[in-house]
């Protein structure tokens, strides 16, 4: 349309009734030449995306529950309300299994024993002997099987949000990195090169050395990296107050482990449960010792191609069992020794990376003055700089700082360095 004909004044006094053909150009005003069709294949795009999403199903979120604009609290508490609680029971038996008329021997504690059937929900494929299972109430007929108890304490000690330390962060142990992969990674990702030798891959790994110079550090990292299930157990927690309750937890601990596709267990400081055995001369045993034999046991007993790795750390090797230590249970021991030059000057790069320091420090010259100290004391001294820039209310910290730092924390703190002790001892 001519821009003059829209402003011709005799038009505008009375202008023409629209037609048809004007209302179908109005209705385009603002649209390009490809928006019908583009709108024709967004609908056909919403309609797709509900299409898969339907078929999917719902959607479940990191903790199991479906997302709250999904739920429907009334229905629930309804069908709560008609469903009656279950009982749980202890299959123990299987009488003509494979066959139709397959009868289960439940044994619900404290009542009595039955043979039952099986409810309406539930195949025969899904039933084995020595399964917990829920009954109902009325004719005991089996209507779930159940997953294995296992303590609730030790499930908690599954590491289900990964660790933000990878490789990276771990200065110099090059060769303590590649020992590890190759005993964790290694039989997890191509198990037929042990198999091809005919090999068993090693089943663990002790992780030893001074306080200080990464062991946990190096564990988290491994946690990072794998995509296995990770246990953490810390040695003080599988000591308990009553007798047998340690052993349990690690048996419950390993069982868990089994029941993962991979998975990887990590004991820190196990120099708490792993002591040699000795004898009080009371004559009564240790409960301590009993938690430490089970965990012999459950290294025996698993596969070494299978999917479990331990992991293990501690800076009293010397207290340890031989029995734990002996090949074939952990056959791998990697030291973790003070870092060299090279490693104490990655350190110091490792934990300015974050900080706001001077441009051009001399880290190597850092590392020369910090003889035989640990990785701790390197983070130590970062730290010690950081609080001195503050303390004369700068925004960067200087070379002067570190240097004031080392003086402080290698020299002022030998005192109560571990090291020497540990060098005494191993
Ligand atoms: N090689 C390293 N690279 C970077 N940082 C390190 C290194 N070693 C130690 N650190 C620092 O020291 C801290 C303590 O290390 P870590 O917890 O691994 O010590 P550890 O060997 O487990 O000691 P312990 O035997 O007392 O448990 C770490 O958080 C880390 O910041
Ligand atoms: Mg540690």
């Amino acid at each position: 349309m001519a821009p003059e004909a829209d402003h011709d004044p005799e038009n505008e006094k009375n202008p023409p009734p629209l037609d048809e053909d004007d209302i179908a150009l109005l209705k385009t005003y603002g649209l390009g030449p490809y928006s019908e069709s583009i709108k024709k294949v967004d609908k056909e795009i919403k309609g797709l995306a509900k299409k898969v999403n339907d078929l999917c199903g719902i959607k479940e979120s990191d903790t199991g529950l479906a997302v709250p604009s999904q739920w429907d609290l009334t229905a629930d508490k309804q069908m709560m309300q008609e469903e009656q609680p279950l009982q749980v029971a202890r299959c123990t038996k299987i009488i003509n299994p494979n066959t139709d008329d397959a009868k289960y021997v439940i044994n619900v504690k404290q009542i009595a024993k039955f043979v039952v059937g099986l409810g309406d929900k539930v195949s025969p494929t899904d039933i084995e002997e020595g399964m917990r299972v829920g009954v109902d109430r009325t004719k005991y007929q089996i209507q779930i099987p159940l997953p294995p108890k296992i303590d609730p304490s030790v499930t908690m000690m599954t590491v289900e949000e990964k660790p933000d330390v990878t490789y990276n962060d771990v200065g110099g142990c090059k060769e303590q990195i590649e020992k590890m992969r190759e005993v964790v990674e290694l039989p997890m990702l191509h198990p037929e090169k042990f198999v091809k030798l005919g090999i068993d891959p090693p089943k663990g790994v002790l992780c030893y050395g001074p306080p200080g110079t990464g062991k946990t550090l190096l564990a988290r990292a491994v946690a990072n990296r794998t995509d296995a299930c990770f246990i953490r157990v810390i040695g003080s927690e599988l000591v308990q107050k009553y007798v047998g309750e340690g052993a349990r937890m690690v048996r419950e601990l390993f069982q868990m482990a089994r029941s993962k596709k991979a998975c990887i267990v990590f004991f820190d400081e196990v120099d708490a449960i792993g002591g040699a055995r000795f004898d009080d001369g009371v004559g009564g045993d240790n409960e301590v010792q009993r938690t430490m034999l089970e965990i012999v046991n459950q290294l025996d007993g698993f596969d070494a191609r299978g999917n479990i790795k331990v992991l293990m750390a501690t800076n009293r090797p010397d207290t340890l069992d031989p029995a734990l230590l002996r090949p074939g249970r952990l056959d791998r021991k990697v030291e973790f020794g003070l870092p060299d030059l090279e490693s104490r000057t990655q350190i110091f790069k490792i934990h300015t990376r974050t900080m706001n320091c001077e441009r051009d420090i001399r880290f190597e010259l850092l590392a020369r003055l910090c003889p035989n100290s640990t990785g701790a004391d390197i983070r130590s001294v970062c730290t010690e700089a950081g609080m001195y820039a503050i303390r004369a209310r700068r925004k960067t910290v200087t070379e002067k700082d570190f240097l004031d730092a080392v003086n402080k924390v290698i020299k002022g703190y030998q005192k109560f360095s571990a090291t020497p002790k540990y060098m005494v001892y191993n």
